[in-house]
């Protein structure tokens, strides 16, 4: 795939936004996109008061940022409670009768909240959480699907200060229990289940599971979703409540009068944790605070979106992920757009579903993955034939490089080759988009992630810190600090300085390789480090080890990815067993193993057995050559000086099936 995007590089292909968007864009011409990056760097503290008036503080700032690499605080001395910027503020306009939330189920049920529903819900649950004990600085899990009620839940913890963990369905029950043990959650909010491609994922069941072994869980809350015939969940006395039964006692005068005029936070207050994968075993809890963090979700919305009255906006990825943070929860809200959310799966019942909830509901805004857009491709061109596109005006990409033919299927088939397309490269830990085309600005090139976003100083560098020279291979790093970066790894600062802070003095090293072309255009590659982005889950290899290690009958195991048309990468794990285990058998349950380790998302693609691994003299396994041998070349590429025994790699390439 990587050999295309270069030969199609080679063609230079320019996408120009057409004049009819240009018109109407905020920013309407790529040299007043420069023009406004300037003065974002240039001059910050005019940049970001002109582009946070419409934001709620209740105590302005008194000055933009203050920083002492790698610490950095944004919006000094402001208070506010992110809430009346994603609710309170539209409810004075045309909140009362506007859609915040237009869902479908998968079932085919539809539900629409208006902001005035979705404040009201909101203040309801924030008053039982406190009625419960949650006060600000408390951490909440939620662990829920993608139902309106679990952006409900991330907004009564916002209300409250207290800080949520949404952990996305997909993880197991006992990665839910690490997380949970390592925030020390207090509260769980969950449901008995979700839909999944017709079948019913237990999230209760699963979140009983964890709870075993939670000690400062006291109180599950459980939205009923699916009911007692298709998904039962057996309530422990004491310690669960239905939803709608907790929400249905009246709660405190206090409570509620907590939840009506809720206090304000300082700008720093942390905001969410959410759980990444990174180079170790243990996943990090990227800590994201308030204010700036709202800021880079907001002005990105708004701009990178372009969301005007009248927009129907859809981001399809789920909400236990950054993009769902950000893109579907905190940025549209606060630019008081109607959002569409979908529960289920993209070919439940077929693969014409996407396509059949745009035109049903008038959806104008469409940000999705790669991984999903090759999917359709595959399924072919008739689903999207079927149905009547022509409400879409925009389309967005994230989550992994988008290729060539993958960016003009998507533009030709699904926008009609009207629709401008933003690839928008970010991470977990930025918060918010890093690098895009400012759509009706800036032309677009396939392929690329464009320019950086307003106060984001990125470069391409060698190894000592040099910026590259136009096209040359570096590492992608940031060099000044911004509004929405993470402040911290949750219990675990140290590791927050090492992973990000510590590879090169004073910047922030995002772990991908990147160039940057003549015309200042960014073309990321991929990760730098031991992560793999597969189907656009972020994986880490030494998560998945550890978690094959826990299986008594294996000694050793090493995780890669290899290149893969659907997923962009898969994974393959390379396994040696302890002695007296026989291989027989033994690839589904170490399947399994995984799935109840980490989750289904997280199953190899390949496990293949091995007497011994490919190490270097000093004991560390050779994943660059197990990577070849899976991608299948022939040829070992690279030094190879240090591997302690060639016989080992032989024997694995004669073994390759
Ligand atoms: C990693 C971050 C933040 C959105 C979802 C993923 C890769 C993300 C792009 C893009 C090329 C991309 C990078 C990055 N990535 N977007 N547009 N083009 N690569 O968030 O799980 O924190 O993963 O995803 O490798 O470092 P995440």
């Amino acid at each position: 795939m990587s050999d295309s995007i270069e030969s199609r590089l080679k063609e230079d292909r320019r996408f120009q936004p057409s004049e009819e968007f240009s018109k109407q864009a905020r920013v309407a011409s790529h040299a007043e996109y420069t023009s406004m990056y300037r003065k974002s760097l240039d001059e910050p503290e005019e940049f970001w008061r002109e582009q946070t008036f419409d934001l709620v503080f209740r105590t302005p700032w008194k000055t933009f940022a203050e920083w002492d690499l790698p610490r950095a605080k944004f919006f000094v001395g402001a208070t506010l409670n992110l809430t009346e910027s994603c609710l309170d503020r539209h409810l004075s306009t045309d909140g009362r009768t506007k859609a915040a939330i237009v869902w479908e189920g998968e079932p085919g049920d539809v539900r629409t909240l208006t902001y005035w529903e979705l404040h009201r819900e909101v203040l309801r649950l924030a008053a039982t959480l406190a009625d419960l004990g949650v006060q600000a600085g408390d951490r909440v899990a939620i662990y829920m699907g993608m139902v309106p009620e679990t952006a409900v839940a991330m907004l009564a913890c916002a209300r409250l200060g207290a800080t949520h963990s949404v952990i996305f369905g997909g993880f197991s029950a006992e990665a839910l229990r690490d997380r949970i043990n390592d925030c020390g959650a207090k509260i769980l909010l969950t449901q008995d289940g979700a839909w999944r491609r017709g079948n019913v994922v237990p999230l209760k069941k699963m979140a009983d599971e964890a709870l075993a072994s939670t000690p400062t869980i006291e109180k599950a809350i459980v939205l009923r979703r699916i009911g007692p015939e298709k998904c039962p969940a057996p309530m422990k006395e004491g310690r669960d409540l239905w939803w709608d039964d907790a929400l249905a006692r009246r709660p405190s005068e206090a409570a509620l009068a907590l939840a009506k005029n809720p206090p304000a936070f300082d700008a720093e207050h942390p905001l969410f944790i959410l759980y990444t994968s990174g180079s170790t075993g243990k996943p990090k809890g990227v800590m994201h605070t308030t204010a700036g963090y709202l800021a880079g979700a907001h002005v990105t919305t708004k701009y990178v979106f372009d969301i005007r009255p009248g927009d129907l906006y859809w981001c399809t990825a789920d909400v236990g992920w950054v993009t769902g943070h950000s893109y579907f929860v905190y940025g549209p809200l606060s630019c008081g757009a109607s959002v569409m959310m979908y529960e289920g799966a993209p070919n439940a019942p077929d693969w014409s579903r996407f396509w059949s909830i745009i035109e049903k509901h008038g959806v104008t805004i469409l940000y999705t993955a790669p991984t999903a857009i090759r999917a359709f491709i595959r399924a072919g061109d008739d689903w999207p034939a079927k149905h009547d596109l022509s409400s879409l005006r925009l389309l967005g990409s994230v989550g992994e490089p988008i290729n060539p033919e993958a960016w003009t299927w998507y533009h030709r088939v699904i926008g009609g080759g009207r629709c401008p397309i933003v690839d928008t490269w970010w991470q977990t830990e930025t918060g918010s988009i890093m690098l895009t085309t400012l759509p009706g600005a800036c032309y677009s090139k396939p392929g690329s992630t464009g320019l950086p976003s307003f106060g984001v100083d990125i470069a391409v560098v060698k190894d000592r810190g040099d910026e590259c020279q136009p096209n040359e291979g570096g590492k992608l790093v940031i060099r000044r600090p911004w509004p929405s970066m993470a402040r911290t790894l949750w219990a675990d600062d140290e590791r927050y300085l090492k992973t990000y802070w510590d590879v090169m003095p004073n910047v922030y090293f995002t772990g991908d390789g990147a160039r940057r072309d003549e015309d200042g255009y960014f073309w990321v590659v991929g990760r730098i480090d031991d992560v793999l982005n597969v189907a656009g889950h972020r994986i880490g290899t030494a998560e998945i080890e550890s978690a094959l290690v826990s299986h008594p009958a294996v000694a050793e195991a090493a995780a890669v990815g290899k290149p893969d048309e659907l997923k962009g990468q898969a994974l393959v794990v390379f396994v040696t067993l302890k002695a007296g285990h026989d291989a027989k058998d033994l690839k589904a349950k170490l399947a399994e193993h995984i799935d109840k380790e980490i989750g289904k998302f997280a199953r190899p693609d390949a496990i293949r057995f091995t007497d011994s691994l490919p190490k270097t003299r000093s004991g560390k396994i050779m994943r660059r050559l197990l990577k070849e041998v899976a991608s299948g070349n022939a040829e070992t590429k690279g030094d190879t000086s240090t591997l302690e025994d060639f016989s080992v790699l032989a024997k694995l390439r004669a073994d390759d099936d």
